[in-house]
């Protein structure tokens, strides 16, 4: 039902951890499953994501797409994280099962809002980035 890389990644998430005093981090949640996905990130002068983090109390999905996520994410500019989106996490993954795309739309977020951590940190606005709605109960009202 997995593929081998979403194993992989399941089972040796790369980039797990917290960075201290990072350049934007991001916290978001699944108001229906309760999961919960925090992404750190390190960005340099020039706007490169030089290094990132993440922890995810979630399932094996979640932690398999978060780790894919950083895997993408990093080295690229804050703008060119933007690309990465779920779609392309699950592409990343060759595929996640139907039930379990909603998972993979937490990595998603998660970039989102450590972007947007840093761009307020650093008066910036990064283009095609929105304001996400990070807090779970705001989601819940949303849906
Ligand atoms: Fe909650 Fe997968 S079931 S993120």
């Amino acid at each position: 039902m997995y593929s081998d890389k979403v194993m992989d990644h399941f089972n040796n998430p790369r980039n797990v951890g917290e960075i201290e005093n990072p350049s934007g981090v991001g916290t978001v949640g699944n108001a229906k499953c309760g999961d919960i996905m925090r992404m750190y990130f390190d960005i340099d002068e020039q706007g490169v994501i030089r290094d990132v983090k993440f922890k995810t109390f979630g399932c094996g999905a979640a932690i398999a797409t978060s780790s894919m996520a950083t895997e993408l994410v990093k080295g690229k500019t804050v703008q060119e994280a933007l690309t990465v989106t779920n779609q392309a996490v699950m592409e990343a993954l060759d595929g996640l099962p139907p039930v379990k795309v909603h998972c993979s739309l937490l990595a998603e977020e998660a970039i989102h809002a450590a972007l947007w951590d840093y761009a307020e940190k650093n008066h910036i606005v990064i283009e095609g980035l929105k304001k996400p709605v990070d807090d779970i109960a705001e989601k819940e009202e949303a849906e």
